[in-house]
């Protein structure tokens, strides 16, 4: 439960230029976004760059080199031979920080795979600033954020019902807002008890002691295996970095035990590889939209030489969907969660991320659990909303870190 020193939701009137840079599990993406004079408007230009693999696991000047080139390369790109104005940037980096002021950020520990030495236990902007200082790029960093803080705020720039931010992706956690009288860490700090503080729940790490959700073996091993053993144990149950993993030890297990008889008399080395599906071959699996799932047959083939039979595929199907559906439950629980504790009856949750957007069913399976934990009574027509529906955020983080650069400076000019 991390505050954030995002202290107010967007009013709508907001303006300016910002730079946005987005520092997820998978790529790396650098925004441009005018706030423009009309409510809830903004112009955005954008590239995208992928995360190298390598990086995440390689050292700590590769990752700020890789991330200022990028920076530079997008204002060389989009402002050749423009003399510029400091831009302020509002810097989005998904992972859980320490933070004692809005530019300012400790890494508590990576997540999400990464490895990277150096950087844990450190704070991350005078880092990122120096690799940017020695391009000389008109950058000012203002803002430091969470991708669920900057999901919230995007979201309630053009709803103002929206009351958390979520990201289901790469990596699974929530944002909300809470007051700062009920904000224990900051009780030394006096601030006046009715002011909004943005929380990154970073609910990835929920139950690493283990002493609420039963684990399966494949979890277990998951956990071992991973470059951070022990942490995120929530997060491993549901995020996309692990459900092909998830689905691909449970398959390896099945073939090794000899009562089962699945790809018997098959080689299966390509499937022993470690990571070597990822959500999306999961998503494809559940796309299927063969009865005799020979889209799932092909795709066996195809990717892992195994032939399957029809009874082979149809496991494969109901694993899939098992998996898919134990990660949509158990992130609706976060969900209702922040809801009881801030006692939402009905509000808008704003979510982005590749699992939520792409994952077939998903969304469905979601909104059912949440049904069932909170209790709803039964919908009236299927066009009637939930209580608290969770909705696709416009544009994640993006325009969340614009709006969170606007409002800081806003605060430091009105001297708060
Ligand atoms: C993007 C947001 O849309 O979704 C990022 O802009 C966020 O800030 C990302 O980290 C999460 O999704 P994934 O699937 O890339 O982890
Ligand atoms: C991981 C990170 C968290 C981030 C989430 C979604 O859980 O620790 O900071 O919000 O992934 O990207």
């Amino acid at each position: 439960m991390n505050p954030t020193w995002c202290m107010a939701f967007p009013t709508g009137y907001e303006t300016g230029t910002y730079l946005a840079l987005d520092m997820g599990g998978t790529n790396l993406r650098v925004c441009e976004i005018v706030l423009t004079d009309e409510k809830s408007e903004f112009d955005i230009i954008q590239s995208k760059y992928r995360m190298p693999e390598e990086l995440k696991s390689g050292t700590s000047e590769e990752l700020w080199e890789y991330i200022a080139d990028c920076l530079q390369q997008f204002i060389e790109s989009h402002h050749a031979g423009q003399k510029l104005e400091s831009l302020p940037l509002g810097f989005t980096f998904s992972y859980p920080a320490t933070q004692d002021y809005i530019d300012h950020g400790v890494l508590q520990r990576w997540t999400k795979g990464f490895d990277i030495d150096g950087v844990e236990g450190k704070n991350v902007v005078p880092m990122f600033e120096a690799a940017i200082a020695k391009r000389g790029a008109p950058i000012k960093l203002t803002a430091l954020i969470n991708d669920t803080t900057g999901t919230l705020i995007a979201s309630a720039y053009t709803d103002t019902k929206m009351k958390i931010g979520c990201i289901f992706g790469t990596g699974c956690n929530a944002a909300y807002m809470e007051n700062c009288g009920s904000i224990p860490k900051l009780a030394h700090m006096n601030l006046p008890p009715d002011t909004p503080m943005a929380i990154n729940c970073e609910w990835g790490a929920f139950d690493n002691e283990h002493k609420v959700l039963p684990r399966t073996p494949y979890d277990i091993i998951i956990d071992k295996d991973s470059p951070r053993p022990g942490q995120q144990a929530f997060e491993k149950m549901i995020a996309g970095l692990y459900l092909g993993e998830l689905f691909r030890l449970v398959l390896v297990d099945l073939h090794d035990n000899k009562e089962v008889h699945i790809f018997e008399g098959q080689n299966i080395d390509k499937l022993r590889k470690a990571y070597t599906l990822d959500s999306s071959f999961l998503s494809l699996v559940e796309e299927d939209p063969f009865e005799n799932l020979s889209e799932t047959g092909d795709l066996f083939q195809n990717k892992l030489g195994i032939t399957t039979t029809h009874p082979e595929l149809e496991l494969i199907r109901r694993l899939a969907e098992l998996i898919g559906t134990r990660a949509a439950r158990l992130s609706s629980c976060g969900v209702a969660a922040i809801s009881k504790k801030k006692g939402y009856e009905t509000c808008h949750v704003g979510a982005d991320g590749s699992v939520f957007n792409k994952y077939p069913h998903f969304k469905q399976r979601g909104a059912q659990a949440l049904r069932e934990i909170l209790d709803w009574p039964a919908k009236k027509s299927s066009k009637e909303e939930d209580p608290i529906e969770i909705l696709a955020a416009e544009d994640g983080s993006g325009v969340g870190a614009a709006l969170i650069a606007a409002l800081t400076l806003k605060r430091v000019k009105e001297g708060n």
